[in-house]
């Protein structure tokens, strides 16, 4: 059974062919114009198109070649009373199927059918086949051909409807925050918020008024009252990011309110209740910390509940073509220019690099690149510097001991500033990441920027 079109400005004609291929069992709908034809179409997609050449306003060529475009796996035949062999060619050129002369033997035309749709079976099967060869995982935005991100993908799918706590640990630029907001997407709690708390970017005594709220005057700046995002976040999902700078002092109260589910506002007696799904983010290894005695091992055990731990990109090349290809997209759609290709070269180097900043890294490259370019190829040109180098002249020159007028102090300083504007580089101008990607706090990166005359 196939979905059929017949389009045809004579009424008898209509009528006649749609009792003809509905007693073959095809499901048939009817057209008198093109324009018509076509809001059928993008209604859906019809198997087959049987259409007249000459039809009012435009024709069944302008039909066929608009099918092409919007309907390409759509067989088309054509026809008409008005045979020349030009147009037949011209049609079968276009990508018709077939061409029928009025009056057709309709044994005939049931035969050519019959042929035309084996063929859209055989592009059908034909093309699932390519897919699970390409074999593409994703979830919503979360997309990967690795197999270990086919794991993960797979992992999240069972855990997102369970209420289980999650930990997700992985470099800077993994993918941490996308993949919790895929579980919560994916969690029976989906319509409730979804609140990310960044615990390295507030100092303690904000991130605790943050997380569980107070009340006015609780202490010198609290000035109203203020909700917490354990409340804002009940029912949801609340993402605690950069999980591993949590102070002590904090962690304690955060395991009280996990093992109590009941949250206190600074300053006040009342406790409320609170369900929310914890999902824990660091670019650390937590348990590391744990043995440092840096962070709390109850704590951790109650976080810990399903870890996921994000594998870096340099340790699935496999998807920097994808990726790469879905930023291309992306943000050749948002600045107006489609149809940019990688030139094989850029492609070739982007896969040899290793991606310290991750997939973030990856995606301020190529938004990048698209801006630089100015024609349809992007190339090595328009790739940054620490990519498309083969040689390494400019970071060998601060290697070297000279003895004119060398000094130690200026030297150290130099490679400071390199590395400094290498990670801000990377990280898209945003400090708080270019100082993760250093190893150091922002703090650090905000003194030494000042310190070196950056800022
Ligand atoms: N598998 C993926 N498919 C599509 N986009 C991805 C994928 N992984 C990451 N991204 C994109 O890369 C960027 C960085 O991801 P995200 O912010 O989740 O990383 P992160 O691990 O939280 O980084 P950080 O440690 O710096 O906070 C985001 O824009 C995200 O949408
Ligand atoms: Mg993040």
């Amino acid at each position: 059974m196939a979905d059929l079109l017949i389009v045809d400005d004579e009424l008898s004609m209509r009528e006649f062919l749609h009792v003809f291929f509905t007693k073959d069992g095809h499901v048939v709908r009817t057209a008198a114009s093109v324009p018509q034809a076509q809001k059928f179409c993008l209604e859906s997609t019809p198997d087959l198109v049987l259409t007249d050449l000459r039809l009012p306003e435009q024709s069944g060529m302008d039909l066929l070649r608009w099918l092409r475009q919007e309907c390409p796996d759509t067989q088309i035949i054509m026809m008409t009373a008005f045979a020349s062999t030009e147009t037949a060619i011209e049609a079968m050129r276009l990508g018709a199927y077939d061409y029928q002369i009025k009056p057709f033997k309709v044994e005939e035309l049931r035969v050519v059918t019959e042929k035309a749709l084996e063929k859209l079976t055989l592009i059908k099967t034909n093309k699932n086949l390519t897919e699970q060869l390409q074999g593409q995982f994703s979830l919503s935005k979360l997309k990967s051909k690795s197999a270990k991100m086919a794991e993960i993908i797979d992992l999240i799918e069972r855990i997102a409807p369970t209420q289980v706590n999650v930990l997700i640990e992985g470099e800077s630029g993994t993918g941490k925050e996308l993949v919790a907001r895929t579980i919560h997407e994916h969690s029976k709690q989906s319509d409730s918020p979804f609140i990310a708390l960044n615990c390295a970017a507030l100092p303690e005594h904000l991130i605790e008024s943050e997380l569980f709220g107070h009340e006015a005057g609780s202490f010198t700046g609290a000035t109203g009252a203020k909700q917490g995002l354990f409340e804002a976040a009940h029912g949801g999902t609340l993402l605690l990011d950069e999980i591993g700078e949590m102070p002590l002092n904090i962690q304690a109260k955060l395991l009280r309110v996990l093992q109590e589910k009941k949250i206190r506002r600074i300053g006040e007696q009342v406790e409320k209740d609170v369900d929310v799904r914890i999902v824990a983010a660091t670019n650390k290894q937590l348990k590391n910390l744990v043995s440092e005695n840096l962070f709390r091992e109850d704590l951790y055990y109650r976080l810990n509940v399903v870890k996921i731990q994000l594998p870096p990109l340099r340790e699935r090349p496999e998807d920097i073509p994808l990726l790469a290809e879905i930023f291309l997209d992306r943000y050749s759609k948002q600045m107006q220019c489609e149809g940019k290709t990688f030139s094989p070269q850029a492609l070739a180097v982007l896969m040899e690099y290793d991606f310290p900043g991750n997939v973030r890294e990856l995606q301020n490259c190529i938004e990048r690149s698209i801006a630089l370019s100015t024609t349809d190829e992007l190339t090595l040109k328009e790739l940054p510097e620490e990519i498309s180098r083969n040689d390494n002249d400019s970071t060998n020159r601060l290697l070297v001991l000279h003895s004119e007028n060398f000094s130690l102090e200026n030297r150290l300083n130099e490679l400071e500033k390199y590395f400094i504007s290498q990670a801000i580089e990377r990280s898209g101008g945003v400090k708080t990441r270019a100082a993760k990607l250093l190893g150091i706090t922002f703090r650090t990166l905000r003194y030494r920027l000042q310190k070196l005359d950056l800022e």
